[in-house]
C-alpha cells in the first residue's frame, strides 16, 4: 500500500507520541499519523504512577533547584542545556495537559496537590488518582487525539526504518492481518518507549520490548546511554509480571525500608539508583531474595493511594499491618537514539520524543518523576521544529556527543564504540513460526539479562551476555511474520548493544555498576558511549 506522504508519522501512543499527535494534528493542521502496536490506549505511560515533576508553585521550589536536583541525580552524565529546556517549559506543557482535560489531585485549596520522591529536594511531582497518574495522562491524551483528524493505525507493527538518500522515509509495517506494507512521511517520531521487557523481572508491560532503538540501530542511527538500564527499588515480590510498582512516593510520604532483620539501612529519599544499590548490596549479604517496605506508620493509606492498595488488597496484604515484601525490577532505559534539544536524530527525517530517547536529560539515571514531564516537553519541540522547517540535527543537547566531538567546556562529549557486528539472521529457524518456541526463547533472553545484565555487572556476565543475544537473534529470520517474532529480534538486537556498552563502560556510575571496576572514572568515562553500527541491509529502503 503506498500513499501520499503524510507530514509526520508518530509511531507509539504514550505521552511522547500522543503529546506531539494531538499538537501537530490540532495547533499546525500537519497531516498526522499515529501507528501503535496495540490499542491506542497500551503504552507505559499508562502504568505511571508517582507523578509529573514540575514547578508548579515556586515558594519553596524553583526551576534551579529543580534544575540541581536532576544534575545531581544523573551522576555527572546529564546535558545542562537539556535539563534547562526541561524544567523551564515543564510547568507550561503541565498546564496545556490540564487544559486538554487532564485532572491532577488538588489539596484542600484547589492548589495542585505536590508529592516528594526520592532525589527531589522539595515537593514538587503533581499527581492523579493518588498513584495513578499516568492512566489519567493517558486517558486524556486518547481523548484529545480522537478529537483531531490524525489517522490511527492500531495493533500495527513497525518494523523497520525506511532510509533514501541519507534520509528517513516512512517505515515498514505489519498490519493486524499479517501483511506488509510501507507508509511514507516527511517526518517520522521514535516515540516506542523502552525495553524493561529485557528483563525477567520489570515494572514494564509486554509492549516495552525496545522496538524503536532496534530499529534505530538497523538503520545505522547514533544511539547512546544504553548502559544505564534504571531499576526501580520497590516492585512488589510477587511472581505477577509485570511486577506491581510501589511507588517512590510511599517513601516521600514516609514509607521506610527494612533489611530481613528489621533494620534501616539505607536514606530512603536518595536518588533511586543509590537506593537499588544499597539494597542489592544487602540482599547479597543477608542471602534473601527481597527486602521490606514498612507503610504501616502511614496515615490514610487507601484514601492517599487507592490503586496501590487495591493490588495490595489482591496481594493478600494490608500496608496498615503488614510489612511489604519487595526487591528491585528494571524501570526505566536511560538513554536511547541520541537527539539535540528538538528531538532530531542523526537520521535526517527522524525524530525521537519519550524514552526512546537520549535527549541528555536523565545523564546516568534519572530522577523520579523526570521522564513524563520529558516526553511532553520534548515532543512538544519535535513538533515546533518540524513546522519552523528544521531538517537535520543541531550540535545541540546530547547530539554534541556527535557533532560537536571536541566539546567545549562542560560539554559531555561523545566516545564512538564501534559494537562487534550483529548481523544475525535465523534464516529458515523454526522457532519463527512456532509462538511456543518464541515465548521460551523470550523467557531466557530475560533470565540470562537479568542474571547477566542486571543490577550488578562483570566484564565477564557482560560477554555473556552478549552470547545469548547472539543466540536468541540467531533462532529468529528476518523474515519472521509476526509481531512476537519482530519483539524478540528488537529484544535480541537490544541485548547485545547494551551489554556491548556495559562492558566498554569500565566504571560504576549511575544506574550502572560493575563489580569488577567499582568506582566512578570521571578521567576515562565522562563520556557519552555513542554506538554507531553500519546500517545493515534491513534498514535501507
Ligand atoms: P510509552 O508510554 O512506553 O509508549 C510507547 C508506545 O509505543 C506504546 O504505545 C507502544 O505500544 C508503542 N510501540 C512500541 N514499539 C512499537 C512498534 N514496533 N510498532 C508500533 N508501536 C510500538 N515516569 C514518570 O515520570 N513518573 C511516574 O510516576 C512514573 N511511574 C512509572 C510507573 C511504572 C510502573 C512504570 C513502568 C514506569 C513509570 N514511569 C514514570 C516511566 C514512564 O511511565 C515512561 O518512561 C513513559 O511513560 C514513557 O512514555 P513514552 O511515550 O516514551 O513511551
Ligand atoms: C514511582 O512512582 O515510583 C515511579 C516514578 C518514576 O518512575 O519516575
Amino acid at each position: 500500500m503506498t500513499t501520499e506522504p503524510l507530514d509526520l508519522l508518530v509511531l507509539g501512543s504514550g505521552v511522547a507520541g500522543l503529546s506531539a499527535a494531538v499538537r501537530a494534528a490540532e495547533i499546525h493542521g500537519m497531516r498526522v499519523g499515529v501507528l501503535t502496536k496495540g490499542e491506542l490506549h497500551q503504552a507505559t505511560t499508562r502504568w505511571a504512577q508517582g507523578g509529573v515533576a514540575a514547578v508548579l508553585h515556586d515558594d519553596p521550589d524553583s526551576t534551579d533547584l529543580h534544575l540541581a536536583d536532576t544534575l545531581a541525580a544523573g551522576a555527572g552524565l546529564c546535558d545542562a542545556d537539556a535539563v534547562r529546556v526541561l524544567v523551564d517549559e515543564g510547568p507550561g506543557r503541565v498546564h496545556e495537559l490540564i487544559a486538554l482535560g487532564a485532572m491532577f489531585d488538588r489539596d484542600e485549596h484547589g492548589r495542585l496537590a505536590l508529592a516528594r520522591e526520592g532525589g527531589h529536594s522539595v515537593p514538587r511531582v503533581v499527581h492523579a488518582g493518588g498513584a495513578a497518574t499516568g492512566a489519567e495522562i493517558e486517558r486524556a491524551l486518547v481523548d484529545a487525539v480522537h478529537r483531531t483528524a490524525a489517522v490511527l493505525h492500531e495493533n500495527t507493527f513497525a518494523l523497520e526504518l525506511l532510509v533514501d538518500d541519507g534520509r528517513c522515509v516512512g517505515i515498514e509495517a505489519l498490519a493486524p492481518d499479517g501483511g506488509r506494507y510501507q507508509l511514507r512521511a516527511n517526518n517520522v517520531l521514535l516515540a516506542t518507549g523502552g525495553a524493561g521487557q529485557l528483563f525477567a523481572v520489570t515494572t514494564n508491560p509486554l509492549e516495552a520490548t525496545g522496538d524503536g532503538i532496534a530499529m534505530a540501530l538497523r538503520a545505522g542511527v547514533a544511539v547512546a546511554d544504553i548502559e544505564f538500564v534504571q531499576f526501580h527499588p520497590t516492585a512488589l515480590h510477587h511472581p505477577s509480571m509485570p511486577r506491581p510498582l510501589l511507588s517512590e512516593a510511599l517513601r516521600g510520604h514516609g514509607a521506610l525500608l527494612r533489611d530481613a532483620n528489621g533494620e534501616r539501612f539505607v536514606d530512603e529519599l536518595l536518588p533511586r539508583d543509590e537506593v537499588t544499590r544499597a539494597e542489592t548490596t544487602r540482599m547479597l549479604e543477608q542471602g534473601v531474595d527481597h527486602l521490606w517496605l514498612d507503610a504501616t506508620g502511614l496515615e490514610n493509606f487507601e484514601l492517599r493511594f487507592p490503586t496501590i492498595a487495591a493490588d495490595l488488597r489482591a496481594a493478600g496484604l494490608d500496608p496498615a499491618r503488614d510489612w511489604l515484601p519487595i526487591a528491585p525490577a528494571a524501570h526505566y532505559l536511560c538513554g536511547g537514539v541520541i537527539t539535540d534539544l528538538d528531538g532530531a536524530s542523526s537520521l535526517g527525517g527522524l525524530w525521537a520524543a519519550g524514552e526512546v530517547a537520549c535527549s541528555g536529560v536523565h545523564g546516568a539515571n534519572r530522577l523520579a518523576s523526570n521522564s513524563l514531564l520529558e516526553g511532553m516537553v520534548f515532543a512538544f519541540r519535535v513538533v515546533e521544529a518540524i513546522e519552523q522547517g528544521k531538517v537535520e540535527a543541531e550540535a545541540t543537547g546530547a547530539m554534541r556527543a556527535v557533532l560537536d566531538g571536541d566539546g567545549s567546556p562542560g560539554v559531555i562529549r561523545g566516545r564512538p564504540v564501534d559494537e562487534p557486528s550483529f548481523d544475525v539472521d535465523g534464516g529458515d529457524a523454526t522457532e519463527v513460526f512456532e509462538p511456543a518456541g518464541l515465548t521460551r526463547l523470550r523467557d531466557r533472553l530475560q533470565r540470562r539479562m537479568t542474571e547477566l545484565a542486571g543490577v550488578i555487572r562483570t566484564g565477564s556476565s557482560l560477554q555473556a551476555a552478549m552470547k545469548e543475544a547472539t543466540a536468541a537473534a540467531g533462532a529468529v529470520s528476518r523474515r519472521a511474520g509476526s509481531p512476537a517474532a519482530a519483539e524478540l529480534r528488537n529484544l535480541a538486537r537490544l541485548a547485545h548493544a547494551m551489554s556491548f556498552a556495559a562492558l566498554v563502560r569500565e566504571e560504576s556510575r549511575g544506574a550502572h555498576t560493575r563489580q569488577d571496576f567499582p568506582e566512578r572514572d570521571d578521567q576515562r568515562f565522562r563520556s557519552r558511549l555513542v554506538l554507531r553500527p553500519p546500517v545493515s541491509q534491513a534498514g535501507a529502503a
